[in-house]
């Protein structure tokens, strides 16, 4: 078990527990989702342990490449089940489809630069190297994930959940509603996280310890389809398409970091 749901509240616990439709009747439809192979088939030898490294990095990034992270997240925070979750942008999707063109950067991105995005957007921090053990290690993980699965293919769980426009313009009024039933008890009514002890238990969703500005999750649209899928935690799925975007409204009108593009 993760070490955060070792300090949850009997409230907390409870709503992890209440059961809720996991899948829905039309996603139940889709192509059966890849299957990334089981932690005890990482191989010993140098390769495996470069692997290993990866998940660690990848789980506890503040402990295990701190001087590159500037907030309270971990790579694990938005890529749950260690990167394994369908629609929580899983590693074994992304390895596959790389090199692959970013309108955001304008050229054909490695995976290795795809991942300095993410330190310097979503981590609020400073990206290593492309040669550095951090990146060397995180793509190891990633490519081992995707043993198996077919290159060049999107498959099925790949990226965030895409949603189908909003019905009603997204409201962050109707939002800090959403907020404050369904998210508050972990992330906090001031949208800060929770923590245990010197801890992270729940990751700050606002904030100077949150996603900076510049960060994919700053996009309504795509923090919508984040949530949609796997917010509540346990729960994905239990929040209507209106209220997803209404709570993503909502989140991203907080304050947060700003785009370390837009820093002169
Ligand atoms: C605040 C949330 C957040 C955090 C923290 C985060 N990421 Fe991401 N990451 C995203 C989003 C959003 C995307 C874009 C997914 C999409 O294409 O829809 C993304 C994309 C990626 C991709 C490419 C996925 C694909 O299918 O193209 C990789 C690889 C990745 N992140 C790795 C990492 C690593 C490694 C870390 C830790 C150093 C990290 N991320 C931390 C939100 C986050
Ligand atoms: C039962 C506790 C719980 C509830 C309720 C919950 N979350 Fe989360 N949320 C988490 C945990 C834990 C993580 C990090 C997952 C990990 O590290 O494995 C997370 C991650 C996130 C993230 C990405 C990381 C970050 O901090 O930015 C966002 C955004 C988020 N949640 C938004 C929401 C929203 C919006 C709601 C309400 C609709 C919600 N959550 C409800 C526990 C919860």
């Amino acid at each position: 078990m993760k070490k955060g749901l070792l300090f949850l509240t009997l409230a907390q616990a409870g709503l992890l527990l209440w059961g809720g439709p996991l899948v829905s009747p039309a996603r139940a439809q889709e192509p059966a989702t890849f299957q990334p192979p089981p932690d005890s088939e990482i191989p010993s030898g140098p390769f495996g342990d470069l692997v290993r490294k990866g998940e660690l990095i990848f789980t506890q990034t503040g402990k295990f490449a701190g001087k590159y992270v500037g907030n309270d997240l971990t790579c694990e925070s938005c890529h749950l089940d260690r990167g394994r979750k369908p629609y929580a942008a899983p590693l074994w999707a992304a390895y596959v489809n790389y090199p692959r063109f970013r309108s955001k950067n304008n050229k054909v991105s490695r995976l290795g630069e795809r991942i300095q995005g993410c330190f310097r957007f979503s981590m609020n921090g400073t990206p290593p190297s492309l040669d550095s053990e951090t990146i060397r290690s995180l793509v190891a993980y990633s490519f081992w994930m995707s043993r198996g699965a077919p290159v060049g293919k999107k498959l099925s769980g790949q990226g965030m959940y895409h949603m189908p426009p909003p019905a009603r313009k997204p409201d962050p009024f109707r939002g800090k509603k959403v907020y404050a039933a369904r998210c508050a008890l972990c992330h906090g009514a001031d949208g800060l996280g929770t923590t245990s002890g010197h801890d992270v238990a729940f990751p700050p969703v606002w904030g100077p310890r949150s996603y900076n500005m510049g960060a994919g999750l700053a996009k309504i649209s795509k923090l919508a389809g984040f949530v949609k899928m796997n917010m509540p935690l346990s729960k994905g799925d239990t929040l209507s398409d209106q209220e997803s975007w209404d709570v993503a409204a909502y989140v991203d009108s907080q304050p947060r970091p700003a785009d370390p593009r837009k820093i002169h």
